[in-house]
């Protein structure tokens, strides 16, 4: 009887195997093909259930409610993104972020002050704006943008007359800079140095910064000599005047 009045709904499955099969086959359809004899059949009642259902338990490989996901432990801490993840994180949503943000996305933050008239676009240009008073970028400026993504800041340093270069571990954000005449590096942002790269009048990073310490090493204590690492290599790219590695060096969050 519910069969009936659902249109056969239950046995919807085997229209995906093939659409041509009428509704009052289906049913044959699904007895006379091993294929469906030993997959679960959910009633009414698994459906009302399920909704209940928010989780999926990696371990017991099926899902579980909110309450279930707690009662089997504190999540564990993920281990950071590796260049490997980096790579087929940002190289996987190249295209769906260049056809959304357009082909210079800009996917960090932005700046409004408390200013929520400001489009998105607007917010971000601001920030921008505000890295460049912080370091000064200007017409022949030489900047280093440490963990560029698809060159939102450096095509800004080239409206402003200056020189960027980037460094990023995504090829495909590498690739999509170069398309645009933006000079970027598959590189390790914490491994350039004055001889690989020559020296910069400043050095930025937006969105990228906390990259740089892996939750693993900074349980290690590494956290202040990766950090300090980070700061001595910059300063070795910039002028040597006194207090230049503070006034131009930039760093903000995503
Ligand atoms: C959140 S995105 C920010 C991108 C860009 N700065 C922006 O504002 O749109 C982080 C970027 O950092 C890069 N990145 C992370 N760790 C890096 C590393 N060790 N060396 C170079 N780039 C890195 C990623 O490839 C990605 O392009």
């Amino acid at each position: 009887m519910l069969q009936f009045f659902t249109g056969n709904t239950g046995l919807h499955h085997v229209h995906h195997l093939s659409a041509r099969i009428p509704n009052y086959n289906l049913q044959r359809a699904h007895d006379e093909n091993p294929i469906f004899h030993d997959v679960p059949t959910l009633s009414v009642w698994d459906g009302v259930r399920a909704v209940r259902l928010k989780l999926w338990d990696e371990d017991r490989g099926r899902l579980v409610t909110l309450r279930g996901g707690a009662a089997a432990g504190p999540v564990a801490v993920q281990a950071m993104a590796d260049r490997d993840d980096l790579e087929f994180t940002y190289s996987l949503i190249d295209r769906i972020f260049r056809l959304s943000l357009g082909e210079l996305a800009d996917f960090s933050a932005a700046k409004y002050d408390g200013d929520f008239s400001l489009s998105l676009e607007e917010a971000q240009r601001r920030k921008h704006e505000y890295v460049a008073e912080q370091i000064g970028i200007g017409p022949r400026w030489r900047v280093l943008d440490l963990g560029c993504g698809w060159g939102p800041l450096l095509d800004f340093v080239r409206r402003r007359g200056g020189t960027g270069v980037g460094v990023t571990l995504s090829s495909a954000q590498a690739a999509a800079c170069r398309r645009h005449g933006l000079d970027v590096h598959l590189h390790d942002a914490r491994a350039v140095t004055r001889q690989s790269f020559g020296p910069f009048d400043a050095v930025a990073n937006v969105g990228a910064f906390e990259h740089f310490c892996s939750v693993e090493e900074h349980r290690a204590g590494r956290q202040d000599e990766i950090y300090s690492g980070l700061f001595a290599r910059v300063a070795s790219l910039l002028p040597k005047e006194a207090g230049s590695t503070c006034r131009r060096w930039c760093s903000g969050p995503t």
